[in-house]
């Protein structure tokens, strides 16, 4: 049975920077982070706009980007957990900085800021189009240097340990005491053992949820699995009815993930259209193609929909080639690679499921309700967003809060055991499955009901009818959970309908139309 001071699961931007931390500081304590896919494979390593970071103190100011964040998430943030955020960014840039990532500068030597949609001012600090690639490959490469710090990599985290498991089996567990974590039940893809590895600290890092959506830009392991586990074991969930929309993915049919045409490129001064050359977004918002996601989102769905559309476009025809270029090679490969010359014609865009705001509730220190059980990243829900998250947040709120976890757990590691009498993962009498047909229609009827019922526009009888088809979903998964030999694709779905279940549960709950969440049911709107 695999041990570690530190469980870490997931090797994204928030995963890979609180075990770089931990593993420095303590060279003789080990941490093992496991990761479902190949290494690299998160949303982290799509990342393309940037993250936001005040670094011109002439031209903007953490209050700025404190207002702005505020405003995006309709009030509805953490002030206090906005302010840290905000005010920490800049020297947690310059660690992951330190440790070789490169970020564009002008010939100045200054940074190269980049502007998006509801930023004040241009403090998007980035790669060219490609990010998340530059950060996730530079704590890729950093990790080989600490021995100590053990990264395996399609291992699949089926559940967290924590008295549930525990106390089945020696005593019965009393409802409302309090729990603790051990680590986790995982999946050794490879040789399709489960595997019990036992931790002082669990640090769930597991990234988002896009999957459960036909339509998203997310890749195929953001399928929710850290919030699923997390719900399971008892963690506090907050704000799941806030799945923010990216306005513009391309919009090609049966991609999946749909790729997408960054908000910088609105920054940059494309223009969105509709069908008939209409340039629209100012008959929605007097900030036009800047306003905030949600509020784009929500347009170009309008828009679509009046038109009997499937998409809208991007115009990108007037902007400077050369510079375009420059900046957005990857987007303009992609374009030329389905054959659209984005210098020539229209780019053809949708919304698509892109973020979840909400997750496992999390403190200033990103301690869940669950002893020794941290979560930082895309999967956590610190407050940094409220209602709607404003563009690249989100790779500053990992870095900020992995480096948060650091500071919290090693204060603590000497004082927490190893519990070493966890028990073994039970298969008896489990069976290879025989249709794995029933995993993958499940699959797809399950995106479809969350597209067609849960996506930007809701409704009382749509999140009805929601929750009627899930129960039934639920029912059958968990049946099949209980008879067949675990692999990843049923622990995906199970975990999939939990996710959905917490999203239309919360959805339903909310009682006002706010930032990212809209229910056509609901009169009253709260204004950003
Ligand atoms: P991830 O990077 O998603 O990492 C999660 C990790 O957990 C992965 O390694 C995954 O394999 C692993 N995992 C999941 N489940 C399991 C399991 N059961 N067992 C083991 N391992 C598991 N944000 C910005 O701020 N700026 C941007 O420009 C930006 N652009 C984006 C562009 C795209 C296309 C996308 C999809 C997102 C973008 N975002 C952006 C959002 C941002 O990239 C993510 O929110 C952020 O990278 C999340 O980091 P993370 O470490 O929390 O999760
Ligand atoms: C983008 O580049 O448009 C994505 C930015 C984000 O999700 O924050």
């Amino acid at each position: 049975m695999p041990k570690s001071d530190v469980l870490v699961i997931g090797s994204g931007l928030a995963g890979l920077t609180f075990s770089i931390k931990f593993a420095e500081k303590f060279p003789d304590k080990k941490v093992t982070i496991i990761t479902k896919a190949d290494e690299s494979e998160s949303n982290t390593k799509y990342a393309q706009g940037g993250i936001a970071v005040v670094l011109d103190e002439l031209s903007d100011s953490f209050q700025q980007h404190i207002n702005d964040t505020i405003k995006a998430g309709s009030g509805l943030g953490d002030p206090k957990v906005i302010e840290t955020v905000v005010k920490e960014g800049p020297d947690r840039l310059k660690e992951i900085i330190s440790w070789g990532a490169q970020f564009d500068e002008t010939p100045d030597g200054d940074f190269d800021l980049g502007l998006e949609g509801g930023h004040s001012a241009k403090r998007i600090v980035h790669h060219k189009d490609i990010t998340g690639f530059e950060m996730e490959s530079t704590l890729l490469n950093k990790i080989k240097s600490l021995p100590n710090l053990q990264l395996l990599s399609h291992h699949f985290a089926i559940d967290l340990i924590t008295e549930h498991q525990v106390s089945e089996r020696v005593h019965k567990y009393e409802e409302g005491k309090q729990l603790n974590c051990y680590g986790a039940y995982v999946l050794n893809q490879k040789t399709d053992s489960i595997e019990t590895f036992k931790a002082k600290f669990t640090v769930m890092a597991s990234g988002g949820i896009g999957q459960v959506y036909r339509t998203t830009t997310n890749p195929l392991i953001a399928t929710g699995d850290g919030i699923a586990m997390a719900y399971r074991a008892k963690a506090k969930l907050r704000d799941m009815e806030f799945v923010q929309f990216h306005p513009t993915a391309l919009y090609k049919q049966e991609e999946n993930p749909s790729f997408l045409i960054s908000e910088a490129v609105r920054g940059f001064g494309a223009q969105l259209k509709n069908r008939s050359g209409e340039r629209f977004m100012f008959k929605y918002d007097d900030r036009g193609e800047l306003a905030s996601r949600d509020i784009v989102a929500k347009a170009i769905d309008r828009e679509m929909k009046r038109l009997g559309d499937e998409c809208v476009f991007l115009d990108c025809t007037h902007l400077d080639n050369d510079k375009f270029k420059e900046h957005f090679p990857n987007i303009l490969n992609k374009c030329i690679d389905i054959g659209i010359d984005p210098f020539k014609e229209y780019i053809p865009v949708a919304p698509a499921a892109h973020y979840v705001c909400g997750g496992i509730n999390v403190d200033l220190n990103g301690r869940t309700n669950i002893n020794n059980l941290y979560a930082c990243g895309e999967c956590s829900r610190t407050g940094l967003h409220g209602a709607n998250r404003l563009a690249s947040n989100s790779l500053l709120e990992a870095i900020v809060y992995a480096h948060r976890c650091f500071e919290d757990i090693s204060s603590k590691v000497d004082l927490v055991k190893i519990n070493k009498n966890l028990p073994a993962w039970n298969a008896d009498l489990t069976v290879p499955p025989e249709e794995l047909v029933l995993i993958t229609c499940s699959m797809n009827e399950l995106k479809t009901l969350m597209s067609d019922y849960v996506g930007i526009v809701r409704s009382e009888e749509r999140l009805k009818r929601a929750l009627r088809r899930l129960k039934v979903m639920y029912e059958e998964t968990n049946a099949l959970y209980k008879q067949l030999i675990i692999s990843t694709q049923l622990c995906e779905l199970r975990n999939m309908i939990d996710v959905c279940y917490t999203i239309v549960k919360s959805s339903e709950k909310r009682t006002i139309n706010v930032g990212g969440y809209y229910n056509i049911d609901l009169e009253e709107t709260l204004q950003d």
